[in-house]
């Protein structure tokens, strides 16, 4: 997956394994099918104030899932193109994103947490922050 030619369509819900139980329920989620990659680091987003937006960057090489452990969110995919909105509200449903791709996080439910597994650890120069860069990087592979 190259992220300058990725596209939204490469965005999409992976339903995690679930065990449901009246004493309460699990969700599994372990490198191997339906992962869509290793996970090399777990992150999560919580105390998040009401109206806040959070993401607002496009990464390079990294691949993220994206899970509403609790409550739910809205997540802004962008390619340069075109933009979806999926809105993440149970926790057995992941959004995968690949490198390449503009993302917002927008209307956070109280008490939300935003799960993130990630392909790989923090790295600050795999991070495109800048909204022009990234129309840039897009634009170049336009034919149109
Ligand atoms: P960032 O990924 O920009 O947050 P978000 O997209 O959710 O708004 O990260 C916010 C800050 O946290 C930034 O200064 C970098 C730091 N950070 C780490 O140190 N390690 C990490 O694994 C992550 C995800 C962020």
């Amino acid at each position: 997956m190259k992220s300058i030619t990725s596209d939204i369509h490469n965005c999409n819900v992976v339903e995690m394994e679930k065990n449901h139980n009246p004493a309460g329920n699990i969700t599994v989620y372990q490198n191997g099918s339906p992962m869509p990659f290793d996970v090399k680091r777990i992150y999560y987003l919580y105390d998040v104030p009401g109206g806040s937006e959070r993401g607002g960057h496009a990464h390079k090489e990294l691949r993220q899932l994206i899970v509403a452990a609790s409550g739910s969110f809205d997540v802004i995919v962008d390619d340069g193109r075109n933009k979806k909105i999926i809105q993440l509200n149970r926790p057995y449903y992941g959004l995968l994103v690949v490198p390449g791709i503009w993302r917002e996080i927008v209307n956070f439910s109280s008490g939300a947490i935003c799960l993130v597994l990630a392909s790989d650890k923090y790295k600050e120069d795999d991070y495109i922050r800048e909204y022009s860069e990234f129309k840039a990087l897009k634009k170049s592979v336009d034919v149109d």
